[in-house]
């Protein structure tokens, strides 16, 4: 599968960050079986723990949507005004979430530096002997 434009979105997703306290912008885009793609950036407040990340940003907004089946997200994060960036590894937050609606074993979690340079993880080797759905008996 071509993931080009998904990594061109989580790219350009950095620009929307809300990112007064740390001044890191981190895109995401998340792409469903069937080829849609849902965006998000991270999203900070003053209180620090409502911050949310570009990762679950696109999770929620496909959740809310209907959108329950996924084959890969790509991610792109670092310094605001940064003029390379370094590989972004998901938080462990957002790595749980990804465990509720993803199979570790296909879904790819794609690390952008650039359009052109990248590095691609399925979700079990982010997250090894993750606790998902299925250790609650809950079949998907
Ligand atoms: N951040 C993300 O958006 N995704 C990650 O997986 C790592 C961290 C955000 C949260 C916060 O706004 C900023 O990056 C610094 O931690």
């Amino acid at each position: 599968m071509d993931f080009s434009e998904l990594r061109r979105e989580a790219l350009r997703m950095r620009s929307f960050s809300y990112v007064p306290y740390s001044n890191f912008c981190v895109g995401a885009a998340l792409m469903t079986k069937d080829g849609r793609i849902y965006t998000g950036c991270n999203i900070e407040n003053a209180s620090y723990t409502p911050t949310n990340c570009a990762e679950r940003t696109a999770f929620f907004k496909a959740v809310s949507e209907g959108e329950m089946d996924f084959c890969a997200i790509a991610i792109a994060g670092g310094p605001k005004g940064a003029e390379e960036l370094d590989y972004c590894p998901p938080c462990g937050v957002c790595r749980q979430v990804m465990m509720e609606f993803c199979d570790p074993k296909t879904f790819q979690v794609i690390l952008v530096k650039s359009e052109d340079e990248y590095k691609t993880y399925t979700l079990e080797e982010v997250m090894p002997l993750g606790f998902g759905p299925i250790d609650m008996g809950i079949e998907k």
